[in-house]
């Protein structure tokens, strides 16, 4: 089995990144990006500098692909966002998800394309959603899986937790299809062997072992019966095989160095970055407050929220990079300056260097705003380094 690579939401190449740098034989052989309602395609422009203006590499609109003409490979990835994944009945036609929603793309996609692996990534509150019914979003991920012939683990990984620089905690999706000789090897396997040790979550990121939390049946592939009914307390780690499903309690397991802020921080930083008579509004928006708010009903309650570092420790693994980092916000970094002991922002290359991109990945003619954006949207390479270790092991017993 070869290492191609279909790379969907690929943003400015995190999944490529990581996977090439485990290995020099992952190939990806077709990807897509493409940033809603936005004439400039600085992500995509920056994905084509470091990896060519190729045909294969495509800037159109995900649902306007006719996921027949993607070529064939053994690994699908992509980063998609959590949203409402439920299913509405059209009559007599069956169901629907709701338009726009990019999970029926991958779910189309692998439809078409039934690649033997596939490697996702979300956000924790994945496995949460929506408040009102806890779990049913992530429940219709599984079902779908189920339904399309895969067995799915899943993990909570906060990348911090095995050394990396930034305290990101991210739901990594790995599915694999049943007739592969890893689906057969793992069938009928121990779910709680499989989430403490031998599986493919434990095998990457090591964790304490732990007794399963929960365990359920999905009951029915029934996309609209789940989204009706389906709920369930998706723990950090899990396992979902022939419909059984069973969760553990991610507790990492981790001695290897660990980095910090300052490890990446730049040197001889353009004044620009710095902060300048704004540091009281700083000051504000970090620290504690409680303000008095009147809602849409014109009902009046208290607003608070605790203070955060400011500074920002530098060290300590950075804390989650947003897309709206480097704007006059409380989840924005401002950090004591190595060389200068001022307050100041980071730099663009430095958030490239948080997420584990090589030095001014980004710095492919967009603007510092969008640097930090395309940042915020992508993920620790790091994380998919040691994943894609893993998979290329399990794709070298497939022959
Ligand atoms: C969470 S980000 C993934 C980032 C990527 N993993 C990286 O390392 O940069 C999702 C990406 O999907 C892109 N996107 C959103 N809607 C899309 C669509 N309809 N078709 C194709 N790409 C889309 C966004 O522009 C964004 O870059």
């Amino acid at each position: 089995m070869d290492k191609t690579v279909c790379e969907l939401f690929a943003g400015v190449g995190g999944f490529r990144v990581g996977l090439e740098r485990a290995s020099k034989d992952w190939d990806t052989v077709w990807a897509n990006q493409w940033e809603p309602s936005r004439a400039r395609q600085d992500a995509f422009d920056c994905y084509c500098a470091h990896f060519g203006k190729e045909d294969t590499h495509v800037n159109v609109d995900i649902g306007l692909i006719d996921k027949a003409t993607i070529p064939d490979h053994t690994l699908l990835v992509g980063g998609f966002p959590c949203q409402d994944y439920s299913v509405a009945a059209t009559g007599a036609k069956g169901i629907e998800g709701k338009k726009g929603v990019l999970w029926w793309q991958i779910y189309d996609t692998l439809k078409a394309k039934q690649p033997p692996f596939v490697l996702l990534e979300n956000v924790d509150r994945l496995l949460k959603s929506p408040a009102k019914q806890r779990g049913r979003d992530f429940g219709i991920i599984l079902a779908s899986f189920w339904d399309l012939g895969y067995s799915v683990e899943w993990r909570v990984v906060n990348a911090a937790d095995y050394g990396f620089v930034q305290r990101r905690r991210r739901t990594f999706i790995f599915a694999y299809r049943n007739d592969t000789v890893y689906g057969q090897q793992m069938a009928g396997h121990d779910s709680l062997a499989t989430l403490n040790t031998d599986g493919f979550f434990a095998r990457t990121f090591p964790l304490k072992p732990n007794v399963i939390a929960s365990k359920k049946d999905l009951e029915t592939h029934d996309l609209l019966e789940i989204t009706q009914n389906f709920a369930f307390p998706f723990e950090t780690a899990g396992y979902m095989s022939d419909g059984h499903i069973a969760t553990v309690k991610a507790e990492p397991d981790y001695h290897g160095p660990h980095k910090l802020l300052r490890d990446i921080m730049d040197h001889d930083v353009p004044e620009k970055y710095y902060l300048g008579d704004d540091i009281e509004k700083w000051k504000y928006l970090k620290g504690a407050k409680k303000i008095e708010r009147t809602s849409k009903t014109g009902h009046k309650y208290t607003f608070s929220e605790g203070p955060i570092a400011f500074p920002d420790p530098v060290d300590r693994p950075a804390r989650t990079m947003l897309t709206s980092e480097g704007t006059t916000n409380r989840s924005t970094h401002v950090v004591k300056d190595l060389d200068t002991g001022r307050l100041r922002l980071l730099t663009p290359n430095e958030a490239n260097k948080i997420q584990g991109f090589p030095e001014h990945w980004t710095d492919t003619g967009m603007s510092d705003r969008f640097q930090y954006f395309c940042m915020g949207n992508a993920l620790v390479t790091g994380c998919i380094e040691r994943m894609g270790k893993t998979l290329g092991q399990i794709i070298d017993r497939e022959d």
